[in-house]
């Protein structure tokens, strides 16, 4: 069966992805410019498009689909051809800014210089060739005004009409129409991902909560995502986990979750027993060979192991409302001796010191891919896990959440896969894999997060104490009277499991993290807390008015005209960018920071624009109702359940 490989290769991406291009638009130019030529435009559209519909079966490529940015781009990259003709595939430079000149800004004027200057050309330095940028823009509804900045920066100020409308429509559509679309199909995302009989710890929490979030943003952009638990499954600690339960349990065979009891417990107190009684070693040893060997006893002894964990790790999941398959180290076993035997066909793998091995350029250790008893490790696995999921999965991105202790490892097995011709050297084509590493998690001492016994933290229990002090806080607010006993479980659980879920993803993930339950519960300052808080004063708001806000959604207009309707208009347009920058650099901290800084622009326009009385109310009605609308979009990405009251 794996004889023959067949490598799956997406077609890689062109440098502006998905882009189709608006052909109404055309007839929008200005008379007096010269077009590139129109077939040269429909060509590259076309070829484009052709790969579009290659990737993406379910795919109108409606252009009202591409966020602000991409439209931008489009714009100018019709106005680069223009200007510098001889350039060809300039790509256009397109950001966001907050400059007071504009809201976007083209920044392809110096470069472009450095191109032509010396050649025969009409400009004299780069403010001219950003002024020719400008003119030359096809006309479009989407901008104001123009201008050109300091050495030919196009600075764009989008139109408020516009901005207003697109609002508009996003409120009746409905938020996913601006999702972003990425250039890839099918995603892995291996995350969370425990070790059996092992302890769930926080860094497990930490890889649970990113790899959701990033597989919630991939699945919110239409990328299919198979969401992976590589559980430690297998591996020399099941010998002595299953000669324990046999001397433990004389009918081991009915010995179920309640029986064991604590599988951590059982775990440790069965590794006392390896460390001090020899026999008990030996015979653990053996029974290792004998599992591997397929013995039934002993199969059934593991699978009953590994039920127990499943079962405790599933309690976890369904409080953090996680989903994952479970497709575990055992499984990709039978895959190993042909994706080793296609390596070793390929020239990769070299005897050394009885070990099978693999040199890579840039490391001082090669990766050891059969052990010198012959056994297979973490790195074979891994391997034939690429394989499969390159193969049989047909998967295109493969991201692996682990903690970056972790980074070596997978840079030698993608350095593997890359010579193999698994995976594209190109780090920015598909197929390809990214290891998504995160930092320590740290107590208030700053050491690694412990208990006071020096235990390491178990997740249950952390979540249990997010959960009642919040509770706590609430019936100190009086909440006790005025719910129910099940609206308060559940408000509570929302801010609880939300504020640790929050806390962790916040920061840039590379760095450590303190974990602290006074911080992450402040109701002041980048808090889940916080932030609950001001999307429940938005409903309240839309509530207390009494009006009825789909009725408004479709009667009403929204309108920009204050400066601070404008500026928060603007940040809930550049939503769909942000999630698209999120997904493609792996980093949900920059979504946690879109979503803070929309709670400080609402609340500066909720402090200068009054919304319920003034002549402007359902215009503002309706900028409540989009900003919760997106707040909720961004919780639901952060994994996060929004109330509506607190
Ligand atoms: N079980 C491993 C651990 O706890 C993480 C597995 C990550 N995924 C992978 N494909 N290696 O450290």
């Amino acid at each position: 069966m794996l004889g023959c490989l067949t490598l799956f290769v997406a077609p890689s991406s062109s440098s502006s992805p998905f882009l189709s291009f608006n052909f109404n638009r055309l007839s929008h130019f200005r008379p007096s410019i010269s077009l590139p030529s129109t077939t040269d435009l429909l060509r590259t559209t076309s070829r484009r498009l052709i790969s579009a519909t290659k990737k993406r079966s379910v795919s109108t490529m409606a252009n009202e689909e591409e966020n602000v940015k991409q439209k931008l781009s489009k714009l100018f990259e019709v106005a680069l051809k223009v200007t510098v003709p001889s350039v060809v595939d300039v790509e256009p430079l397109v950001a966001a800014c907050t400059g007071k000149f504009g809201d976007y800004q083209c920044n392809n004027a110096m470069g472009l210089w450095s191109k032509i200057k010396g050649k025969e050309t009409e400009f004299k330095g780069p403010p001219a060739v950003g002024q020719a940028i400008m003119r030359n823009l096809p006309q479009s509804d989407i901008i104001e005004s123009c201008s050109v900045a300091g050495p030919g920066f196009v600075n764009v100020k989008l139109s408020r009409n516009w901005m207003a409308q697109s609002i508009q429509r996003m409120l009746i559509d409905g938020i996913d129409a601006w999702a972003p679309r990425l250039p890839v199909r099918r995603a892995v995302v291996d995350f969370s991902s425990p070790n059996i009989a092992k302890e769930m710890h926080v860094g497990h929490l930490r890889s649970t909560i990113i790899g959701d979030t990033i597989a919630r943003m991939l699945e919110f952009s239409r990328v299919e995502v198979l969401r992976r638990n590589h559980v430690g499954d297998w591996g020399t600690q099941f010998g002595m986990l299953i000669e324990f339960l046999f001397e433990k349990f004389s009918n081991w065979e009915d010995a179920n979750e309640a029986a064991i009891g604590d599988l951590q417990e059982f775990y440790k107190e069965s590794k006392k027993r390896f460390d001090s009684d020899p026999d008990f070693k030996e015979r653990a040893q053996k029974a290792v060979v004998r599992l591997q060997g397929g013995e039934q006893k002993y199969r059934k002894a593991w699978t009953q192991i590994c039920e127990i964990s499943r079962n405790e790790f599933n309690r976890v999941y369904q409080r953090l409302g996680v989903q994952l398959e479970e497709k575990g180290e055992s499984f990709y076993n039978p895959y190993i001796p042909a994706v080793l035997e296609e390596l070793t066909s390929k020239n990769l793998v070299e005897d050394s010191q009885g070990a099978r091995v693999i040199f890579l350029e840039g490391f001082n250790i090669p990766l050891i891919v059969v052990k010198s008893d012959g056994g297979y490790n973490y790195a074979s696995t891994d391997l034939a896990a690429i394989w499969y999921r390159l193969n049989e999965e047909k998967a295109e991105w493969m991201i692996y959440v682990t903690d970056v202790g972790q980074q070596q490892h997978f840079d030698m097995v993608f350095k593997a896969a890359k010579r193999a011709g698994w995976l594209s050297t190109d780090d920015n084509a598909y197929p390809k894999a990214s290891h998504v590493g995160f930092g320590l998690v740290l107590g208030d001492d700053k050491k690694r997060f412990r208990t006071r016994s020096s235990e390491v933290v178990r997740l249950a229990d952390l979540l249990d104490e997010a959960k009642s002090r919040c509770k706590t806080t609430l019936i100190e607010r009086g909440k006790g009277d005025e719910w129910t006993e099940e609206e308060l479980e559940q408000t509570a659980e929302a801010i609880g499991y939300g504020a640790v879920k929050y806390a962790d993803l916040k920061s840039n993930r590379l760095t450590n993290y303190t974990f602290s339950f006074d911080q992450m519960l402040n109701d002041k300052g980048n808090t889940a807390v916080y932030l609950q808080y001001a999307h429940a004063r938005i409903c309240s708001i839309i509530r207390k008015s009494g009006k009825d806000i789909e009725e408004l959604k479709s009667m009403g207009a929204i309108v920009l005209d204050h400066a601070d309707e404008r500026a928060l208009g603007l940040h809930l347009l550049q939503f769909s960018e942000v999630v698209e920058e999120a997904c493609t650099n792996l980093l949900p901290n920059v979504l946690c920071e879109y979503l803070y800084n929309l709670s400080e622009f609402f609340t500066t326009f909720y402090s200068n624009c009054q919304v319920v009385g003034s002549a402007e109310e359902t215009s503002r009605l309706l900028l409540c109702e989009a900003t919760a609308t997106v707040m909720r979009k961004c919780f639901y990405l952060l994994g996060i359940i929004p109330v509506y009251k607190i």
